[in-house]
């Protein structure tokens, strides 16, 4: 698969197949992920992958507290900002209602957005999670370079014919993943990702975002027209 090829056929999957992922796949799949360049080749990430009945476990205590007390958690680190602003906002907006259309959610059906939020607390049925932490003894820049490791992951799981969905959701529950997992005082909870076969027949994998073009988001300097 040319890398092009690679990237460009990612995308947030939000509804997988129960078929397995072997445990031998997702260690070749971090392997080239840990490739990622860092500052000094600081390496700030650590991974936690979860299966069969520790994922289970896992995503059922979580489910429950999103559902029973979801303000009683928050994340380890600001992911998104106090007030949005526009462009960001309307992005954003475009996104979520996006999802909604393609899954016949209408917007003021506010039960039907929250059961479709809360199926990231099982992962989107995905056989495997990634919990992906950084040491917080390190700077802003590690955040850089753990997403750098991140994106390697959703890269080459395309690789391997595999279908991913980066899940900042998990990092609110970082208290209860701490409790079935081995995380050092040290690691923050920056993401999760699910793992898995697409399930091509589902509504919500059918939706598509869009990118602004170069144009919108670049300035060129120095070079000859054309
Ligand atoms: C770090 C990170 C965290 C994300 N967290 C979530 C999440 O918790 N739940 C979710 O449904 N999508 C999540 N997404 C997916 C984004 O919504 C998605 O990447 C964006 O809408 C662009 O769509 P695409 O991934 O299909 O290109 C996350 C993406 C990133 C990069």
């Amino acid at each position: 698969m040319h890398v092009d090829d690679a990237i460009t056929s990612r995308k947030s999957v939000r509804r997988f197949l129960p078929t397995p992922v072997p445990r031998a796949v997702v260690h070749h799949i971090l392997g080239v992920a840990a490739r990622a360049p860092s500052g000094h080749n600081v390496q700030p990430w650590r991974a936690h992958v979860v299966a069969g009945a520790a994922r289970a476990a896992l995503c059922a205590e979580i489910l429950q507290a999103a559902r029973d007390e979801p303000d009683a958690h928050v994340p380890e680190y600001g992911y998104y900002p106090e007030t949005w602003v526009e462009p960001y906002i309307g992005r954003r907006r475009k996104t979520g209602f996006g999802l909604y259309a393609a899954l016949g959610i209408a917007r003021d059906d506010i039960a039907a957005r929250e059961r479709q939020m809360l199926r990231n607390y099982v992962l989107f049925d995905a056989p495997v999670g990634i919990f992906v932490t950084m040491d917080r003894r390190l700077n802003t820049g590690s955040y850089m370079d753990t997403g750098m490791f991140l994106q390697n992951i959703l890269v080459a799981a395309r690789g391997q014919g595999l279908a991913t969905c980066a899940q900042a959701a998990f990092a609110w529950f970082h208290g209860i993943v701490r409790r079935h997992l081995p995380l050092t005082e040290h690691e923050l909870l920056v993401c999760a990702v699910a793992l898995g076969h697409e399930d091509p027949a589902a509504p919500e994998n059918a939706f598509a975002t869009e990118r602004e073009p170069v144009e919108a988001f670049t300035t060129f300097h120095g070079f000859d027209r054309g």
